[in-house]
């Protein structure tokens, strides 16, 4: 049997190769199954001109020799964007951002033209929100009345914590990432857009059609390609 993480990396390469081979921008997301990705992979991102979502991705893109910038600097559209995700359900919805970042990911699979999301089939569910919550990003002066409203709303709200550090977990983009605790949410489409509707949030870890390929890897080692 398999590690589900390692399946879908090695099963990402197959689909993801003959883009790369064409592309002259790459963007890489984050997380530790985008590092198996970046295992079987860096070879062939040598050479290309590459984007990442975060610092980390892209201190160990330049160590395995890749020419890697942190964020795209001009108006290019990225030719493919590679990243995992939370939550997948088998119409490719998403939920990103438990790992923190959510705007600056959305962003790059947004100005991409072929986005292909890499996860272990333990991330397929069958409605989002199923596994754990929402991470949502939030202006910080506007944290306290965007919960009262939330709470209003009968959810759960939680800031995330910083790391090893006192106070709220603040993005590269200068929001506070937090916790909304939804269940099983019914109508992703129509609760992406409540919440959009209240000033202060920037943005939510609901990804929604987004996605031209998720990489589904299997405990029998196998890999399904969804789209
Ligand atoms: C980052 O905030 C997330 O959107 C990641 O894409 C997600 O957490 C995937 O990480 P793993 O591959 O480590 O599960």
């Amino acid at each position: 049997s398999c590690d589900p993480k390692e399946a879908a990396a090695a099963g990402a390469v197959e689909v993801a190769k003959e883009f790369i081979a064409r592309a002259s921008l790459v963007g890489i997301g984050t997380g530790t199954t985008v590092k198996e990705f970046l295992v079987r992979a860096s070879g062939l991102l040598r050479g290309k001109r590459v984007v990442s979502s975060s610092l980390s991705t892209a201190l160990s893109l330049s160590g395995e020799g890749v020419d890697v910038i942190y964020y795209p600097a001009g108006d290019a559209l990225i030719d493919v964007y590679i990243d995992g995700a939370d939550e997948v359900t088998l119409s490719g919805d998403m939920i990103k951002g438990r790992g923190g970042a959510l705007l600056g990911e959305k962003m790059l699979a947004f100005f991409s033209r072929i986005s292909i999301f890499v996860v272990g089939e333990d991330k397929l569910v069958e409605k989002l929100g199923s596994r754990g919550p929402l991470p949502l990003e939030v202006v910080p002066e506007a944290y306290p009345m965007v919960a009262s409203e939330l709470r209003s709303m009968g959810f759960k709200v939680v800031p995330r914590e910083g790391s090893g550090k006192v106070g709220p977990l603040i993005s590269d983009w200068r929001g506070m990432i937090v916790d909304l605790y939804t269940g099983p949410i019914e109508d992703p489409g129509d609760f992406d857009m409540k919440l959009h509707n209240i000033p202060g949030i920037v943005d939510t870890g609901l990804f929604l059609g987004m996605a031209d390929y998720v990489v589904v890897g299997r405990r029998d080692c196998r890999y399904e390609v969804l789209r």
